[in-house]
């Protein structure tokens, strides 16, 4: 195995401090580029997320047609969008390689495309379940099929007339309400949806911000076909998933005290850090202001005493991803935190109640895996050992984090997945500690 495959903690972990900034949102940064590129003329996304997955959805909307120019040293990306109705038959497979959010929206977009598109994915997507987006697509018109009656990619879709449809989701998934309505775009009449609990809402709010006619809230969402989204400058705060690593790093290590500016803190993604507070982190949020409907500011956490806490419910889908994090940062707080109703979890890039449960277990952490969640009784004396992230970048960056608190050093396997979202995690986390100075 390649050393770049693996990371090694290394003992006695200096504290982190100062101000940083985090690259932009990922799950804004794809959408940024879906709704550029069927915006009629020139838009520019600033602050761009450019780790593997928006890479994913950056090529496919090439393959269907858009011209897209990345420029990585500045983060920028400029997409000549093609209008609602300019996207074309690609005329390559569409590989969202590890990306779910890359395949379950691109969907979305491919429905309203006349004739054929092809989309698969890496070995871990090929394993995911995408009916939960075909089958509302199918209600919609658009005639897909694929592996397990369309359950798994590979795919096939041929889009073209679509129609608007009323919607009861079944999970609150964020990916499956933007594919219906990117589709829902290009639909006659109107989509409406309704979700058990409410998903991340940056497609509401960033289509609104170009002009599109929707209302939305409260788990509901209600789509007005007409004309396209504007041509805009998305300047992307940073993503609270990835700040979200050095920010529980913070609240662990003692004498930490560490700031991250610029972050997107849109309530429907900020569970985490009302959660670190909910545990008794030292943490104060500042929102500075909005931009595109979305608000962004600064976040502080300095070295914190935990205790363990409950979640389940409503706040699940505001904290979705940062739930492995939340495990590790129980494994040293006092008493029993309990995560429920997570059953998502196992339908992620791993299966995260898995992955985590036996990693955090081989650290000496007594954590038990539910069928919907985590029990997790702390404080733990965490110890050194190889742990496998199963090629999960969220599983191998929270591994990295129980690896600042371990005697010993942690081994994580699978470190490369870490591209996939947030490559440069280990820079800025050595930058905090003093690593660079
Ligand atoms: C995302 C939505 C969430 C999240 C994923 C990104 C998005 O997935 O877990 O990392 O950008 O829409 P679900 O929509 O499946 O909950």
């Amino acid at each position: 195995m390649s050393i770049k495959r693996l990371w090694r903690s290394t003992p006695a972990s200096a504290p982190l401090r100062g101000t940083l900034e985090v690259p932009g949102d990922k799950s804004m940064t794809h959408r940024a580029l879906m709704i550029s590129s069927i915006a009629d003329g020139r838009s520019v996304v600033t602050n761009a997320n450019l780790g593997e997955d928006c890479h994913a959805t950056a090529d496919i909307l090439g393959l269907l047609g858009t011209k897209i120019t990345v420029d990585p040293d500045n983060h920028e990306v400029e997409v000549e969008g093609k209008g609602l109705d300019g996207l074309t038959e690609p005329d390559e497979i569409l590989d969202a390689r590890n990306s779910g959010t890359t395949m379950r929206t691109i969907l979305g977009l491919c429905a309203g495309v006349e004739g054929l598109s092809v989309v698969t994915g890496d070995a871990s997507l090929v394993k995911r379940p995408m009916l939960r987006v075909v089958a509302p697509l199918r209600q919609m018109g658009a005639l897909i099929d694929g592996r397990h009656y369309g359950d798994r990619a590979p795919l096939t879709i041929r889009g073209g007339d679509l129609k608007g449809v009323d919607l009861e989701l079944q999970v609150a998934s964020a990916q499956v309400k933007t594919a219906v309505l990117l589709a829902g775009l290009r639909a006659s009449g109107s989509t409406s949806l309704v979700e058990p609990g409410s998903s991340r809402d940056h497609t509401e709010r960033m289509l609104a911000a170009a002009g599109a006619k929707l209302r939305f809230g409260q788990g509901r969402v209600e789509l007005e076909p007409g004309d396209g989204p504007s041509a805009m400058t998305w300047e992307v705060p940073g993503d609270i998933s990835s700040a979200a690593f050095l920010l529980a790093a913070a609240a662990l290590v003692d004498g930490s005290d560490l700031t991250i500016t610029n972050l997107g803190l849109n309530p429907t993604r900020a569970g985490f850090l009302e959660v670190m507070s909910r545990m008794g982190a030292a943490i104060e949020v500042t929102v500075i202001g909005e931009r595109f409907g979305e608000p962004f500011g600064d976040v502080r956490v300095r070295g914190s005493e935990l205790v363990g806490t409950t979640i389940e419910g409503r706040e699940i889908p505001t904290l979705i991803d940062e739930l492995p994090l939340v495990a590790v940062l129980a494994s040293c707080a006092e008493g029993a935190t309990v995560i429920r109703n997570a059953e998502e979890l196992r339908v992620k890039e791993s299966d995260r109640i898995d992955v985590m449960s036996r990693g955090l277990n081989e650290l000496g952490v007594d954590c038990q895996p539910e069928p919907d969640g985590m029990r997790i009784h702390g404080p733990s004396e965490l110890h050194g050992a190889e742990v496998d992230s199963h090629g999960d970048h969220r599983a191998a960056m929270s591994f990295a984090v129980a690896g600042l608190r371990a005697e010993g050093p942690v081994v994580v396997k699978g470190w490369s997945s870490v591209a996939t979202s947030f490559p440069e995690f280990l820079d800025l986390l050595g930058r905090a500690q003093g690593r660079y100075a």
